[in-house]
């Protein structure tokens, strides 16, 4: 069976993630979108409520689960039996850093491929910081999240 995992913030999950997923699920035989929990950064979701909305978005396709991990990502992949990581990729601008981190997660596990996806094109400009500032000033986020995860940012900012 083929394994792969998505990690990501997902703080929150947009559309442009969402495009990933259904990529990744297509792909592969089952997918794991896991929300890395990093003690350095401080989100604006809590990890239970990024799980839940991955959760909401996620309902319905059969072969995907949604999980987190802390620690090493190489290390949740081995624990998980993934054979491949998946990462979007938007423009040349992920490029260097999606590149680095690929060949240190090889260097750890060399069993472990990265597999790139690249995004729809429409999604190209969309990241999850770029939503939670357009939203922050009270700009249109239509489009880019889900009805769902608009309206739960909305009340998360107006906290
Ligand atoms: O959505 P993001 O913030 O771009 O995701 C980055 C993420 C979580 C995939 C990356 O920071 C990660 O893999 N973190 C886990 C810690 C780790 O394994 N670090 C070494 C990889 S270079």
């Amino acid at each position: 069976m083929r394994k792969a995992i998505y990690p990501g913030s997902f703080d929150p999950v947009t559309y442009g993630h969402i495009d990933i997923i259904e990529r990744a699920r297509r792909t592969f035989d089952h997918l794991i979108v896991s929300v890395a929990v990093n003690p350095h950064k401080t989100p604006l979701f809590t990890l239970a409520e990024r799980m839940e909305m991955l959760q909401e978005v996620c309902c319905g396709m059969d072969n995907v689960t949604v999980d987190s991990f802390t620690g090493l990502l190489v290390r949740y992949a081995e624990q998980k039996d993934a054979q491949v990581i998946i990462r979007g990729l938007r423009a040349v601008s992920d490029f260097e850093y999606e590149f680095q981190m690929a060949l240190m997660n090889r260097t750890i596990d060399p069993a472990i491929e990265t597999v790139f996806m690249m995004t729809n094109s429409d999604y190209s400009f969309l990241s999850s910081s770029i939503v939670q500032e357009v939203a922050r000033l009270g700009g249109p986020i239509q489009g880019l999240v889900t009805p769902t995860i608009e309206r739960r940012l909305r009340e998360k900012l107006n906290q």
